[in-house]
């Protein structure tokens, strides 16, 4: 069986200009220590430079939230695959549920843009899937997950697939401090591994690197870290204060 690496990343969503990027970076650097468990910030395109420079002789990552699946063209106001590869960003955050909910993003945009990055880069995709409240309710999440990621993993052969991270965030945990219990979330990464094995292989399915997403902070880290299918964790609000992300990394 793979030993798959514990891999926290940090959504930094809207949020951060050049210069408290900068600020944050100086202060996080300071208290990071190497570790067994990845790490990576996820900004706006705008502080990507920024981050690397700060980040550069560290082993902290950095990630895009979004691409565009041509390399360039009349797209106004998007970004594409060889600008984030010219920075050298390590990862890409791919349809995440605000992208899906208020620009267009859909199963076929998001599907267009992993295979762009895998056919063109090295950069590791996060693919966000996960439901919404209604969907909970209705006993529909583990259905629309599993569609969601059929839909978003299309013709994407078994080696890249066996790259990417998925992170399963479920909407109605979003920036919301309701969590997503250790259990749900637990029982939802194991049933991602195992829409994975089915479309693919166990060798694959055993690679795949699965987060939670959803209001993990310090004081709930490690009960979710401990779940045995969850890898990782992405982290919104609390990514944006060093002390919290470090507190969350060292769960
Ligand atoms: P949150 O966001 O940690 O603020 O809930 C998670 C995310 O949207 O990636």
């Amino acid at each position: 069986m793979a030993m798959r690496i514990p891999f926290i990343a940090g959504n930094w969503k809207m949020f951060k200009t050049k210069a408290e990027a900068k600020a944050f970076a100086e202060e996080f650097v300071k208290l990071y220590k190497d570790t067994d468990v990845k790490t990576a910030i996820c900004a706006p395109f705008t502080d990507l430079d920024t981050l690397k420079e700060a980040f550069a002789g560290t082993s902290i990552g950095v990630g895009a939230q979004n691409v565009h699946f041509e390399d360039s063209g009349a797209f106004t106001g998007e970004v594409s695959l060889p600008m984030l590869k010219e920075i050298g960003v390590d990862y890409c955050v791919i349809g995440h549920s605000e992208r899906r909910q208020y620009f267009n993003e859909t199963d076929e945009t998001v599907n267009k843009k992993l295979k762009k990055i895998f056919a063109d880069s090295d950069i590791v995709p996060i693919l966000c899937v996960g439901e919404n409240l209604d969907q909970r309710e209705a006993g529909k999440a583990q259905e629309i997950v599993e569609n969601q990621i059929k839909a978003d993993l299309k013709d994407i052969a078994a080696a890249d697939a066996a790259k990417m991270v998925i992170a399963y965030e479920p909407i109605w945990a979003i920036g919301t401090g309701k969590t997503a219990t250790p259990e749900q979330a637990g029982e939802m990464c194991a049933a991602i591994r195992g829409i994975v094995e089915k479309l693919y292989d166990e060798n694959t399915c055993d690679q795949v690197t699965i987060q939670y997403g959803g209001s993990v902070k310090p004081e709930n880290a490690t009960e979710i870290m401990n779940m045995p299918e969850i890898d990782g964790a992405l982290v919104g609000g609390a990514s944006l204060v060093p002390e919290k992300f470090m507190g969350i990394i060292n769960f």
